[in-house]
């Protein structure tokens, strides 16, 4: 076994939690490990101190069902403690009923199935414009061109955000989901200014808009709210940041998985290019096989029993979806992409329950477009080396992927 340098402690090697394990792409094996032996497993040290990893299917949904026992906000939804002199800013999905009902409810009316149809127009434009700029037959980068633009587009329409200024969001939520910072001081001093100015640069579009006429924009919908009405400026900020990255790195990895994952799969990409109809389960497929958010938090309000493993008040579980969308008792040959795979849409990457995702149909909407838009055009993406991959165990995704176009 080998040790930590500094510390002399043992690294163990379900250790879930490791950077390097996600950055490196080597999570599969020492997943299906945990999902054979032991399901729910507690690793004693880590760099986020003790933890459960919940790896498998089945426990995951039972965690998920439970909610009061199995709490979002008693120690928020990452496997990072809140540590002491951290920016304290709540947002609906880290907090519990009664609380979190009313909040949701909030956001919901904007990625209810109606709206989808509104906003489907106004997606397929802009992804139009954007696959029809790109070149064929000379290397771009897919990340930054077409996952990145396509998704902080998006956000700057949800929020009415200034078109220009739009890359801002990108660099907020860059920022707010890297929870890896947790270990650096210095970083995380960066962190709390960078938040601080995110927070004053939304506290003033929210002033200017408030005493307008209500309009579609998240931001007005939240003002015109009872719910959110009475917020102070940091609950205000954390409802927005959560949006933010909610709609940002996710759907972004998704789109970064579509060209990455059809490249690992060339005869299911070629499926998939003789029949477009395929394009819905598709992207769930593409979905399950990234989860672009490794893993949701919960910690335990009672002493309690999951698979047999005695958790207590206080313990904290990690519900890793990467693994569970992994299971092969639910997926048969899990690590492949079947594009017409009969139950993609079983998958946990939008997580279960009271907070699965609400954005999930905005997420799927703006993923089966860009496919859509790929066949019309009968663009193939080629990828033309190892992707840079994120190196955290939370956000699940790519940092750049050098590719080039060629048409079938
Ligand atoms: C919640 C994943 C896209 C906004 C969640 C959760 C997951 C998730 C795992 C937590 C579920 C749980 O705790 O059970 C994803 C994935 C996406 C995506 C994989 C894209 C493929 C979006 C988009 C938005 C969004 C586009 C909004 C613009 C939210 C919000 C919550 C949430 C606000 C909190 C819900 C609650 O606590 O009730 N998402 N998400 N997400 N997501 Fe998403």
């Amino acid at each position: 076994m080998a040790t930590h340098a500094a510390e002399s402690v043992s690294v163990d090697p379900l250790d879930m939690s490791r950077p390097e394990l996600y950055r490196d792409d080597v999570w599969q094996a020492p997943f299906r490990e945990l999902r054979e032996r032991a399901p729910v497993y507690h690793t004693e040290h880590s760099a986020f101190g003790p933890f459960w990893s919940v790896s498998s299917y089945k426990p995951i949904v039972q965690v998920e069902s439970l909610p009061d026992l199995y709490s979002s906000q008693a120690g928020g939804i990452t496997i990072a403690d809140l540590q002491e002199g951290d920016i304290k800013m709540p947002m609906f999905i880290a907090m519990d009923r009664p609380k979190h009902t009313g909040q949701r409810r909030t956001v919901a009316p904007a990625f209810t199935p109606s709206e989808m149809v509104r906003m489907t127009e106004n997606i397929r434009g802009r992804t139009t414009e954007i696959l029809d700029s790109l070149p064929v037959g000379t290397p771009f980068d897919w990340v930054d061109t077409v996952s990145i633009e396509l998704t902080t587009q998006m956000l700057a329409i949800l929020f009415d955000f200034p078109w220009e200024e739009r890359r801002l969001l990108t660099y907020w939520s860059d920022w707010a989901g890297d929870i890896e910072i947790a270990k650096d001081p210095v970083r995380k001093d960066q962190r709390r200014t960078i938040l601080f100015e995110c927070a004053a640069y939304f506290g003033n579009l929210w002033q200017s808009r408030i005493g307008k006429e209500p309009a579609p924009d998240l931001i007005s919908m939240m003002i015109h709210s009872d719910a959110m009405a009475h917020m102070d400026q940091m609950e205000f900020l954390g409802n927005l940041i959560l949006l933010i990255v909610g709609g940002n790195d996710t759907t972004r990895n998704s789109m970064s998985a579509y060209a990455w994952g059809l490249s690992q799969f060339p005869d299911e990409r070629a499926k998939l290019e003789a029949n477009p109809a395929l394009i819905p389960n598709a992207v769930q497929e593409i979905i399950r096989w990234q989860t672009p958010l490794a893993h949701m938090r919960r910690t335990a309000t009672q002493d309690t029993e999951l698979e047999g493993q005695k958790i207590r008040e206080g313990d904290k579980l990690a519900l890793w979806y990467l693994s569970a969308n992994r299971d092969e008792s639910i997926f048969p040959e899990a690590d492949k992409i079947i594009v017409d795979r009969e139950n993609a849409r079983r998958h946990l990457a939008f997580g279960h329950g009271i907070h699965r995702c609400v954005g999930a149909r905005l997420a799927e909407l703006q993923i089966g477009i860009l496919l859509e838009e790929m066949a019309k055009r009968r663009l193939r993406v080629n990828v033309l080396g190892e992707p840079e991959r994120v190196a955290a165990c939370f956000v699940h995704g790519y940092k750049q992927m050098p590719v080039e176009l060629e048409r079938y």
